[in-house]
């Protein structure tokens, strides 16, 4: 004869299985902080042969913003096989837990690879979905309950026919839904498996929330970290340009009278001798030291700067003659395209000839075996009217991952450089409400400087 268990029993055994699924359910979320994680654990705790309550179950995220739900992940009865019970048999102590290969395996499921590539818009698609977003309540659906169901594009993509949905709710907002059907059996979703998924859902959108705020405040913690960096680093440099700003005083007397006593000897030495060229030497390695300290002290020195109304074109055609010689001792060819003036821009035309003659400076240099330089001037409109003046050159450019350090004070590659050139000439352009960007292009390097324009006087 077949033992039978009494009803009441029965019952009670049903409850305490109920119980113990929903405390290792809770031990569970306070297992992990990863969002990937919790996704995998919540998706394979609803489907797995150890609870065995649904067949499939999918997880969306809503964006704050546009209120799309973006598919995360789905799981079926199949891939969630890696649930694994840890902690001990007591209820009230164990969880569930699932490996890295597991949580592979799922993720790259064709179901899941559909779920991820499911988008389902807030205001247009399953009309259901949008309840259960803005009424923050549980759907059971049977297979001809909505009308709409068969032209909805959510239900046909992913073969849904009876389903439910839960909103994972957190500080009355809705993070997004667990969607669970039972598409092999067709097993109707009782009330039970109902008042299931809503206890889980809840668990469930308490653990999300507290992952992606522990997101937020890492990402904001990271940020915190490289503004406190750049800071230090900010301030190294202050010292270290303070340091060499006083030396660069110090130093500057003695060489003038070093420089002049030199100059002395090469005017009474003969031509020929060799002293006359030892003294030659000294005089033009002296003058190079000069111009190197004469560059750190501007670096270092406050900016003043005398604004008054200047035209780009002037500045641009003035520093063209001073560079003539650079260019013919370098076999430079210059060409230059400005479209009609005039150019009108408020600035201090001196620093700002000091900018274009750095940048064909490096042109010329980056240059040794002769090439082309070519000189744009344009106007546009970006936010504001600008001035755009772009400088390029045909000396093969730059390794890309050199770009973004050459504006840094003190970067150079040239035996005899300081590395100041670019930093000046980014100082001057930022005091002028300018810009300057540099990238390769062509043969060589592009040097493109932005300056606001102002209204022809
Ligand atoms: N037109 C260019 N083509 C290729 N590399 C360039 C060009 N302009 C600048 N650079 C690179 O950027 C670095 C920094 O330039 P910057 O003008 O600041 O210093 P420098 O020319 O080395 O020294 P200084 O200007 O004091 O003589 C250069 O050493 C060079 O490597
Ligand atoms: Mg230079």
């Amino acid at each position: 004869m077949e033992a039978r268990t009494p009803p009441k029993q029965a019952a009670s055994h049903k409850q305490l299985v109920e119980l113990t699924i929903l405390y290792q359910f809770s031990n569970t979320m306070l297992s992990t902080i990863r969002l990937n994680k919790l996704t995998h654990l919540i998706l394979t705790a609803l489907t797995s042969d150890s609870t065995r309550l649904f067949e499939r179950a999918m997880l969306f995220l809503r964006n704050e913003k546009s209120g799309v739900l973006q598919g995360m992940l789905g799981v079926t009865r199949d891939t969630a096989g890696g649930l694994k019970v840890v902690g001990g048999k007591d209820a009230l102590s164990s969880r569930w837990d699932i490996d890295d290969d597991a949580i592979l395996h799922q993720r790259d499921s064709a179901f899941s690879k559909h779920v991820r590539a499911t988008r389902i818009e807030a205001s247009a698609d399953c009309t259901i979905i949008r309840r259960v977003i803005h009424e923050h309540r549980l759907y059971a659906l049977g297979e001809d309950d909505c009308p709409v169901c068969e032209s909805c594009d959510f239900v046909r993509r992913l073969g849904i026919a009876a389903f439910a949905v839960a909103p994972l709710i957190a500080r009355d907002k809705a993070l997004g839904i667990i969607v669970v059907d039972n598409p092999s059996s067709n097993k109707e979703i009782g009330r039970d498996d109902l008042h299931f998924l809503q206890l889980i859902a809840n668990q469930a959108g308490m653990a999300v929330e507290n992952s992606m705020l522990y997101n937020r405040i890492e990402e904001a913690h990271s940020n915190l970290r490289d503004a406190r960096e750049r800071l230090v680093h900010g301030e190294r440099l202050a010292a270290i340009g303070e340091m060499a700003a006083n030396l660069a005083h110090e130093l500057k007397n003695p060489l003038i009278t070093i420089g002049g006593f030199a100059g002395r000897l090469v005017k009474g030495l003969p031509g020929t001798s060799r002293e006359h060229h030892y003294a030659d030497t000294i005089v033009k390695e002296i003058g190079r030291l000069e111009r190197m300290l004469a560059d750190i002290l501007a670096f270092s020195r406050k900016p003043t700067i005398c604004y008054s109304a200047c035209d780009a074109g002037d500045i641009l055609r003035d520093c063209f003659a001073s560079c003539t010689t650079t260019l013919e001792d370098h076999c430079v060819s210059l060409a230059t395209s400005f479209e009609d003036g005039p150019w009108p821009i408020l600035g201090d035309a001196h620093q700002l000839k000091q900018v274009f003659l750095n940048l064909m400076l490096n042109a010329c240099e980056a240059m040794p075996d002769g090439g082309s330089l070519h000189v744009t001037l344009k106007k546009v409109s970006l936010d504001k009217k600008c001035i755009l003046v772009s400088i390029q050159d045909s000396g093969g450019g730059m390794p890309a991952d050199m770009l973004p350090k050459i504006f840094t004070p003190f970067f150079t590659t040239k035996p005899h450089g300081t590395g100041l050139g670019l930093a000046i000439v980014n100082r001057i352009l930022q005091n002028h409400g300018g810009s300057i960007k540099a990238r390769n292009e062509g043969r060589g390097a592009v040097f493109t400087v932005t300056l606001p324009q102002v209204e022809a006087q």
